[in-house]
C-alpha cells in the first residue's frame, strides 16, 4: 500500500493492532497527511522533530494532572497508584512542577551522575557473572530477566538506598506500578498497580524512617533532609516522586539495553566495533535511542487555544507528540530508517524536551556506556536463542522474552 493512503485517524488506531512489532510505516501514514495532524475531534499528533519539540517546549500544553484526570475519569482517586502518580513531577504542571524538580535535579546533573560509575561497573560485572552461569555450557537464558531488568533496578535501587536484598521484591513490585504510567487508558488494569502502590508506600515509609533515625549517603537519607528541614516536601510527595524514580528508569531502561542487543546482532560489524572501540559505545547508544525508542509518544492538553506553528490546536485537545516519528523526521535526518551509529549527533527525542526533559537522561545513557561493551566483551561469542517476544503495548516499546546463548 502506498503511503498516505490510511486516514491518520486509522494509522493512530492501528498502532495499538497490527502496527505493534513495527509501528514505523504507520507513522509514515501519519507523516503524508502533515507535521501536526488532527486525528478526530479532541485529538492531534505531532510527528515532525520540530513540531514534538515545539509541543513539549509550549508552557501553554500541560501534562495531566489530578485537574485533567478529573474531566476524563473522575474515579481517578480510587486508584492509589494515580493518587502517587499525581504527587510526582511527571505529573504535575507549574508552579508544583517547578518545585518539585528544583528539589531533585541537583541529584542528577551529568557531573553527579558520573560519581556512580564505579557502581555501575560492579553492578554491571556482578550480573554479568551470573549470566555466565545461568548459560554455562550454551544454555539459553533469558537477557530480559537475567540482565536488562535487572541492571536499572540494581542501579536506582543503590542510588536511593534500597538494601541489595530487596531488590528482587523491587523489581516485582516495579513492573506493576509501571502500568499505572499508562494512565487512565488502561484503567482496567490498574488493580494489580494499586496493590503494588500501597505495598510500596509502606515499604518507603519504612524505609524514610530509618534514614531519617540514621541517614546515609544516599538519595532517600537527601530527600528527607529536605521534607524534614522544611524544604517545601510534603510526605506524598516525598513517596510519589521516590515511586516515579524507581519506575521511569526501570522498563525503560531495559527496554534501550534489549534493542542495543537486538540491533548488535542484527549488525555484527557494529558488535565488534562496540567491543574494540572504547569511545564507539556513547554514539551506537545514542543511535539505538533514536532508532527504537523506549517511549515511543508522550502527550500534553491544551487548557486554551493554542497558536503553534500556523495550526490552532482548540482548548481541550490532547496532542500526542509522536517522538519515535520525530526521531524519524527526513527534514532532520538523512535516510532516517537506516541505523547508523556514525550520523552526526542530533540530539533524539528520545528523552522529550523543555520542562520534563528526562532527569535520568545521563544515568541511562551511562548504563548504557559502561553495559554494553562489558557484555560483548565478555562473551564475544554472544548470539540469540530464540525469536525475541516483544510486549503488547505501543507507548512503551519493548521485549519481554529475548533468548539467547552466551557460551
Ligand atoms: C532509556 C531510558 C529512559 C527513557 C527513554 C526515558 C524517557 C523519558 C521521557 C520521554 C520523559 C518525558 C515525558 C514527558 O515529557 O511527558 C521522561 C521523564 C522523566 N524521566 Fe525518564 N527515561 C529514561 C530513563 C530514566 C531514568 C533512568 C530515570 C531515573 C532514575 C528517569 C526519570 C525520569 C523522571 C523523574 C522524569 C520526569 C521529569 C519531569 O517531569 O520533570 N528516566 N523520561
Amino acid at each position: 500500500m502506498a503511503t498516505g493512503t490510511m486516514q491518520p485517524r486509522e494509522a493512530l488506531a492501528a498502532l495499538v493492532g497490527e502496527g505493534l512489532r513495527d509501528p514505523y510505516p504507520l507513522y509514515e501514514e501519519i507523516r503524508a497527511h502533515g507535521d501536526l495532524v488532527r486525528i478526530k475531534p479532541g485529538v492531534m499528533a505531532a510527528v515532525g522533530y520540530d513540531e514534538c519539540d515545539r509541543v513539549l517546549r509550549d508552557p501553554r500544553l500541560r501534562v495531566q494532572d489530578g485537574d485533567s484526570f478529573d474531566l476524563f475519569y473522575p474515579q481517578w482517586r480510587a486508584h492509589s497508584s494515580l493518587r502517587a502518580y499525581t504527587d510526582s513531577m511527571l505529573y504535575s504542571n507549574p508552579p508544583a512542577h517547578t518545585r518539585l524538580r528544583r528539589l531533585l535535579r541537583g541529584e542528577f546533573t551529568p557531573r553527579r551522575v558520573a560519581g556512580y560509575e564505579t557502581a555501575i561497573e560492579q553492578i554491571t560485572d556482578r550480573l554479568l557473572d551470573s549470566l555466565a552461569e545461568a548459560g554455562a555450557g550454551g544454555a539459553a537464558v533469558d537477557f530480559i530477566a537475567e540482565f536488562a531488568s535487572r541492571l536499572p533496578i540494581a542501579v536506582i535501587s543503590g542510588l536511593l538506598g534500597v538494601p541489595e536484598r530487596d531488590q528482587a521484591w523491587f523489581r516485582a513490585i516495579a513492573a506493576d506500578v509501571t502500568t499505572a504510567l499508562e494512565g487512565i487508558t488502561n484503567a482496567s488494569r490498574l488493580a494489580p498497580a494499586d496493590a503494588a502502590m500501597d505495598d510500596l508506600a509502606v515499604y518507603f515509609d519504612e524505609l524514610i524512617e530509618r534514614r531519617r533515625r540514621c541517614p546515609e549517603a544516599d538519595l532517600v537519607s537527601s530527600l528527607v533532609g529536605v521534607h524534614d528541614g522544611g524544604g517545601g516536601l510534603g510526605r506524598d510527595e516525598l513517596v510519589g516522586n521516590m515511586m516515579l524514580l524507581l519506575t521511569a528508569g526501570f522498563e525503560t531502561t531495559n527496554f534501550f539495553m534489549a534493542h542495543a542487543l537486538l540491533l548488535s546482532f542484527e549488525h555484527p560489524g557494529l558488535a565488534d566495533r562496540l567491543r574494540a572501540e572504547p569511545g564507539f559505545a556513547s554514539a551506537y547508544a545514542e543511535e539505538v535511542l533514536r532508532f527504537e525508542p523506549p517511549v515511543q509518544a508522550t502527550s500534553r492538553w491544551a487548557g486554551a487555544d493554542v497558536e503553534l506553528l500556523g495550526t490552532t490546536i482548540p482548548a481541550g485537545t490532547k496532542v500526542v507528540a509522536i517522538l519515535a516519528a520525530g526521531n524519524r523526521d527526513p527534514r532532520r535526518y538523512r535516510e532516517p530508517g537506516r541505523f547508523d551509529p556514525d550520523r552526526p549527533y542530533t540530539a533524539p527525542l528520545t528523552f522529550g524536551a523543555g520542562g520534563h526533559f528526562c532527569l535520568g537522561a545521563p544515568l541511562s545513557r551511562l548504563e548504557a556506556r559502561i553495559a554494553l561493551p562489558r557484555l560483548l566483551r565478555r562473551f564475544p561469542r554472544i548470539r540469540p536463542a530464540g525469536e525475541p517476544v516483544r510486549r503488547d503495548s505501543w507507548v512503551g516499546r519493548g521485549i519481554d522474552h529475548f533468548p539467547i546463548a552466551v557460551d
